[in-house]
């Protein structure tokens, strides 16, 4: 189990769109550690939400009271990726993370990101290999697991998600590398303690947190199972 302080990452893709700015402020002033910022393109999933000049609009709100940024953590599924990886890194985003089978080359994806001053982050989808870790693992700052198939908010947690964290915090830790575990769909309070304790580090909460009145007391709660 990862010894390392944990981050949660509320997804505003379930905050109010018709007032995003006031949605990111009030999440913040509740606790938010990392702003997950979550890139559809009706292509590589589904649904379609926002891009980088909204990224770019919002940047300026990601900051605490006392003036420090709040990261955005950009998770694209989006095929393909590398201009708009681009585009986000000009945007503002401070992780960008994609989905590998989203890109014809992986490798140039991630030294795009890095290149641009971000960090860099794969995803993993509920059926996806880890092969490619193996040979990216060195240019990683952040690896996600879906516990849902993108898409879409609002999804239960996947149980099996959890052997995947578990076989990627062996990895990372044998890598020696200060690498992320990143966790993404229906993440709660009460199934949080469950996913940290597999290995993960960093979690997050879409609709548990944006579908509850008190952005804050939904995180307390999260600090609170994880302590
Ligand atoms: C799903 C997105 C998630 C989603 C999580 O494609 O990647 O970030 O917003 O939402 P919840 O926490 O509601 O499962
Ligand atoms: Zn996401």
């Amino acid at each position: 189990m990862s010894n390392r302080t944990y981050r949660i990452a509320p997804s505003i893709l379930s905050a109010d769109f018709g007032h995003l700015a006031d949605e990111l402020r009030k999440v913040i002033a509740a606790g938010a550690d990392w702003i997950h910022f979550d890139v559809m393109d009706n292509h590589y999933v589904p649904n379609l939400s926002f891009g980088p000049m909204v990224c770019e609009a919002l940047r300026k709100h990601a900051v605490r009271a006392d003036g420090t940024k709040v990261p955005i953590d950009v998770h694209l599924m989006v095929e393909p990726v590398d201009a708009l990886a681009l585009a986000f890194a000009g945007a503002g985003a401070d992780h960008i993370l994609f989905h590998p089978s989203a890109s014809e080359h992986v490798d140039r994806t991630l030294q795009l990101i890095r290149g641009a001053g971000c960090s860099a982050g794969l995803v993993f989808n509920p059926a996806a290999p880890l092969d490619v870790l193996a040979w990216t693992i060195d240019q990683l700052d952040v690896v996600l697991v879906m516990s849902v198939n993108p898409g879409f908010g609002g999804q239960s947690f996947i149980p099996g998600s959890l052997k995947k964290i578990e076989a990627i915090r062996k990895l990372i830790d044998q890598s020696g590398r200060d690498i992320r575990l990143e966790v993404d769909g229906g993440i709660k309070a009460d199934n949080i303690r469950a996913v940290a304790d597999a290995g993960a580090d960093t979690f997050v909460a879409g609709s548990a947190i944006f579908g509850h009145e008190n952005y804050k007391q939904v995180i307390d709660a999260m600090r609170d199972a994880l302590a």
